[in-house]
């Protein structure tokens, strides 16, 4: 059960408990329930545990005054989840002119939202500039024309962050530092003289506030904040010192860790939050900079644990001395974390069972792909055909990397509040399916 009193590093949704039916149950809501209603495969949001690791950041962040949180939209965006979130104070890091009309849909303005990305398009910024947008984190030096250009069309002047890739990379426990990375995100740093020179005097309608690095995702190290904030703090000073500006932004991305499996201990929130805090502390006060406004943008951290995935065990097939393999009838299209970067999760049998006989399986899904393995032996009670299997932390990188590969419905996703699920996200039809097939 959750032991934990930090979100992200627990593997179960918070209130994770077996009932008095003996099925799984979620904030009081019964998960073979929710699966007879809704049917499977289902994706599942607790939105208890939701608010909790919300509410985690804002109370770790809170000695910084300055700290503003962005959610990471590309971890989970739907219209209620936005909202629950915006309601809550966050605001929005977006990649896509999808996930802003997703926000305006969803009746959200865009006076918080930053929008970042290595290939926005001339429409999307059109878009972002038309609906108020916050600011632009941008990329690159064509990005930087062109913004110019539209912002110049539009006779606007628009806020502007550059992302710089500050030579840090990591990746759960693997950390390298380097002067120049191959990454296609940002400005090297070696590049930044020759942006801001044209920034300050050809780009008029730019107006550049601040800096903006991500280091990497699933982080179980803290003293990569420590380094990222220290390097992005000297950068404005070299500014400040080079073209007597002093930049009064920093946006040190996402990235903290989650806890999938039992091998996985990520820090809490708290320990990064202390980090950073004091990282920027010493460091302003060392470089004799004003302390900035601080923009975060967590992502997986904030909705992965308050998430699970419900399928419905079928077929079955045990090659003797080898394996076992069990089929749900979900798998790559719904989440293709396992297939793409063999990503590990946990699952256990969500309907009350009379044996007690584990055995070691390995979760198939139902896609034409011999790589699309959910979880490769894993240990469940007596797993049959017609059981109800719960994958853990399946809120971040799932349905928004979900496609329709085989033709398959995207799933529903329900939303586990005051004890009930709700319907957030319709399950697809097959008239959605094929609307716009041209014939
Ligand atoms: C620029 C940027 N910010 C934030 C995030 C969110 O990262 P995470 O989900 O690991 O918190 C990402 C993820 O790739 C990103 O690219």
């Amino acid at each position: 059960m959750n032991n934990n009193e930090f979100v992200n590093q627990n593997i179960k949704p918070l209130n994770t408990k077996i009932n008095s039916k003996g099925n799984l149950e979620i904030s009081g809501c019964d998960l073979v329930e929710l699966a007879q209603e809704f049917k499977t495969p289902l994706y599942v949001m607790d939105k208890n545990t939701l608010l909790k690791m919300a509410q985690d950041y804002k109370k770790a962040f809170s000695p910084y005054p300055k700290t503003k949180m962005l959610f990471a939209s590309k971890a989970l965006m739907t219209g209620a989840i936005a909202k629950i979130l915006n309601e809550v104070g966050f605001g929005f890091d977006v990649v896509s002119i999808g996930e802003i009309y997703t926000l305006l849909n969803a009746g959200i303005s865009l006076n918080n939202t930053s929008f970042n990305g290595n290939n926005k398009s001339i429409e999307e910024l059109e878009f972002a500039l038309d609906n108020n947008i916050d600011h632009i984190s941008v990329d690159n030096f064509y990005e930087l024309k062109i913004l110019n250009k539209i912002a110049k069309d539009k006779n606007k002047i628009q806020r502007i962050h550059l992302r710089i890739t500050p030579g840090i990379e990591c990746h759960t426990h693997e950390y390298i530092q380097t002067g120049q990375l191959d990454s296609k995100f940002g400005f090297d740093l070696s590049m930044m003289d020759e942006a801001i020179t044209l920034i300050l005097n050809e780009y008029k309608n730019l107006n550049l506030v601040g800096l903006h690095a991500h280091i990497g995702s699933q982080i179980f190290e803290t003293k990569v904040y420590d380094d990222e904030a220290k390097i992005v703090l000297e950068e404005i000073k070299r500014i400040k010192d080079k073209f007597n500006i002093e930049l009064s932004e920093i946006n040190l991305g996402g990235g903290l860790g989650i806890t999938y499996t039992k091998e996985d201990n990520p820090p809490s929130v708290y320990e990064i939050a202390q980090v950073l805090i004091n990282s920027i502390n010493s460091n302003c006060e060392r470089l004799n900079l004003e302390k900035p406004v601080l923009y975060i943008e967590p992502g997986r951290s904030l909705v992965c644990s308050a998430g699970v995935s419900l399928y419905t065990i079928g077929s079955e097939k045990n090659i003797e001395g080898i394996r076992k393999y069990i089929a749900v009838d979900g798998g790559m299209a719904d989440n293709p974390r396992p297939s793409m970067y063999q990503a590990q999760y946990c699952a256990e049998i969500a309907n009350a069972k009379k044996e007690n006989k584990p055995e070691i399986v390995t979760v198939a899904g139902k896609f034409c792909e011999s790589g699309d393995i959910l979880i490769k032996d894993i240990e469940l009670n007596s797993p049959k055909s017609g059981d109800i299997l719960c994958v853990y932390d399946t809120g971040a990188y799932c349905y928004s990397m979900s496609s329709n590969y085989n033709r398959v419905l995207k799933s529903a996703m329900v939303l586990i509040e005051n004890g009930k699920g709700k319907l957030i996200v319709k399950r697809q039809t097959l008239e959605q399916l094929v609307q716009n097939d041209v014939i």
